[in-house]
């Protein structure tokens, strides 16, 4: 049966807790950056268990990443190997850097970034690696290391899909020179837009913070906070990117749960595996010996020829049943403009080109009741048996 209402995907958990403290921002006026995003990189910081001097709060992962790529110094003729298969944001903020992006291919198994092909993607213009934690999985990040260390290469980690997630009992984001996070509408941490960097020198987080307040060298809580007006000075062609108090508001409380939440979703995510034990599907691998994962995608792969219908034919069924999907994502040399760009062919990246032409993703948002999670596998059963 169809349910009757449409499952979004991706729809974020918000309680009153959440709804009060934007409130109270707003009744208090001060809705730009002050004391909530202050408390807020506090509070993430604390969790990734780094000094709180070595965060910094932005309004989205695409902004920290490209902040954090020009804080480690890049500029244009270097390149920077990241992976086939992710999300846009991440070879944009490489080429707003100034850099040339180099794509690698993936594991089909774990679909993070190959060691390997990393190593044959080096040249002597690399200056550094960009992994991307893919649906909550810690990359191979002792091969990643050991790669950057023999050839020198900065390391920055596109977590945006990796805040819970860790790697033999270190958290991700804290081993790169900077860790990237995103806490849009569909992560794991939701403050409608929203990111984090994460940086390994002090230093570098100054910098970030400069840059990403138009280069001045005060932001605007010192500006115009009690203690009186004080000149700012800009130090260098900065960008608009810092977090806002409303923003901080509703990331305070979504990381208060956040442990809360990674449960539920690893309890939706066990329910999945087991309804769909039996089918012709390839279902996602168990984490990794030693990690954590942080259940941010529920990734399946549909074979046309095992399950009786393409990916996409599988997407509008499940729409269909009113049931809302997401494909993360087509491989990165899909898409036209990294074709025409760099000559990037999806067959020269053969893994990630397969994954992206036949993954498709379920709803995970811990805002799911049991009853919508019935509904999902309900949807997909029906899907399958009788077909498109
Ligand atoms: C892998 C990856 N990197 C980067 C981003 C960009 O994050 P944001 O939307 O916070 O800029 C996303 C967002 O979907 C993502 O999935």
């Amino acid at each position: 049966m169809t349910r009757e209402d449409y499952l979004v995907f991706g729809a974020p958990q918000i309680t009153d807790a959440d709804v009060d403290e934007v409130v109270d921002c707003l009744r208090s006026r001060w809705l730009g950056t002050g004391p909530r995003v202050a408390r807020f990189e506090e509070d993430f910081a604390a969790y990734k268990r780094v000094d709180s001097t070595r965060v910094a709060a932005l309004n989205s992962c695409t902004a920290a990443l490209h902040v954090s790529m020009i804080a480690a110094g890049l500029a244009p003729g270097d390149e920077v190997i990241t992976t086939a298969l992710t999300f846009c944001a991440t070879v944009n903020a490489i080429i707003h850097s100034g850099a040339t992006p180099v794509l690698a291919d993936i594991d089909p198994g774990t679909m993070n970034i190959d060691p390997s092909s990393i190593e044959n993607a080096i040249t002597d213009k690399t200056r550094a690696i960009v992994p991307v934690h893919f649906a909550g999985r810690p990359c191979d990040m002792t091969a990643i290391c050991d790669i950057a260390n023999r050839y020198n290469l900065r390391i920055i980690e596109d977590c945006a899909h990796a805040i819970e997630s860790e790697y033999h009992g270190s958290k991700i984001g804290t081993f790169g020179d900077f860790g990237c996070f995103s806490f849009y509408v569909t992560k794991n941490v939701a403050t409608g837009e929203g990111g984090m960097v994460v940086a390994k020198d002090v230093d570098a987080i100054q910098r970030i913070k400069v840059l990403s307040l138009h280069g001045m060298s005060k932001d605007a809580w010192h500006r115009f906070s009690d203690t009186g007006y004080k000149h700012y000075l800009v130090t260098e062609a900065g960008f608009k990117y810092n977090m806002m108090d409303i923003q901080a508001a509703l990331g305070i409380h979504q990381l208060s749960r956040i442990e809360e939440n990674w449960a539920r979703r690893q309890q939706i995510w066990s329910r999945y595996q087991a309804a769909f034990e039996a089918l012709p599907l390839v279902l996602p691998a168990a984490p990794e010996p030693g990690t954590r994962h942080a259940y941010h995608l529920y990734t399946i792969l549909i074979e046309s020829q095992d399950f009786g219908m393409s990916r996409d034919d599988f997407v509008a069924a499940m729409h269909n049943h009113n049931i809302g999907t997401g494909v993360h994502y087509l491989s990165i040399a899909e898409h036209p403009y990294y074709q025409q760009t760099f000559g990037w062919h999806p067959g020269d990246y053969p893994n990630a080109a397969s994954i992206g032409r036949r993954t498709a993703s379920l709803p995970l948002s811990p805002a799911l009741s049991d009853d919508d999670v019935t509904d999902v596998i309900e949807a997909v059963l029906d899907v399958y048996s009788r077909g498109f």
